[in-house]
C-alpha cells in the first residue's frame, strides 16, 4: 500500500509534490472508481481547506451530472447540465473558481457551511465527460494555483478516469 507524503507548506508546493504521487498511485490500476475513489481521498487528505471533493459524471441518457466518488459530506445526486457551477463548468467546458458561493447566480447548496468552490472539467477524446468539484468552507479557498495545478492533474489521469 503506497502512501502520501507531503512535506510543503504553501498550497503549490503541496500540489507539485502531491500530483506525481497520485499519478503513481494510478498508474498500475485500471479501474475507474478505484482510481477516482484514490484521488478525491488524496486530494482530501493533503489539503485541510478542501471541505468536500468528489467527481461528477455525465449521464448522456439524462442530460445530467451524476454523483461519483467523492470524500466530505453526502451531496446532491444529480445536476442537470447547465445548473449549478458543476452543471455550467461542464455546459461551458472550462473551469470556475467562485471566491463567494453566494455570489453565483444559481449555485447549488448541498452543504450550507459551503463559501468557495473550484470546478474543474474532465476532457477526454474531444468530449466532457464530466466535473471535479472542490468546496471549502472558507471564502477566496481557491484561486489560480488550484486552477492550473487541478486542470493539470485532471488532464494528466483522465485516461485512468474515463470509461472504457
Ligand atoms: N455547489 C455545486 C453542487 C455540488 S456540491 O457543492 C457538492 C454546484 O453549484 O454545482
Amino acid at each position: 500500500m503506497e502512501q502520501i507524503d507531503i512535506a510543503a507548506s504553501s498550497k503549490e508546493e503541496i500540489y507539485r509534490q502531491l500530483l506525481p504521487q497520485i499519478e503513481s498511485l494510478l498508474a498500475d490500476e485500471t479501474d475507474r472508481i478505484a482510481n477516482m475513489a484514490n484521488t478525491v481521498a488524496a486530494l482530501r487528505q493533503s489539503f485541510p481547506y478542501y471541505s468536500w471533493v468528489g467527481f461528477y459524471l455525465f449521464d448522456a441518457t439524462k442530460n445530467e451530472l451524476v454523483l461519483g466518488p467523492f470524500q466530505g459530506k453526502i451531496a446532491c445526486t444529480r445536476i442537470a447540465v447547465g445548473r449549478g457551477v458543476c452543471g455550467t463548468a461542464f455546459n461551458e467546458r472550462k473551469s470556475i473558481v467562485v471566491p463567494d458561493v453566494n455570489q453565483f447566480p444559481g449555485h447549488i447548496f448541498c452543504d450550507g457551511d459551503s463559501k468557495s468552490e473550484i470546478v474543474v472539467p474532465i476532457h477526454w477524446n474531444g468530449s466532457v465527460i464530466g466535473v471535479l468539484d472542490v468546496d471549502s468552507h472558507a471564502y477566496n479557498s481557491f484561486d489560480e494555483t488550484d486552477r492550473i495545478f487541478l486542470e493539470s492533474l485532471i488532464g494528466s489521469i483522465a485516461g485512468k478516469i474515463a470509461p472504457l
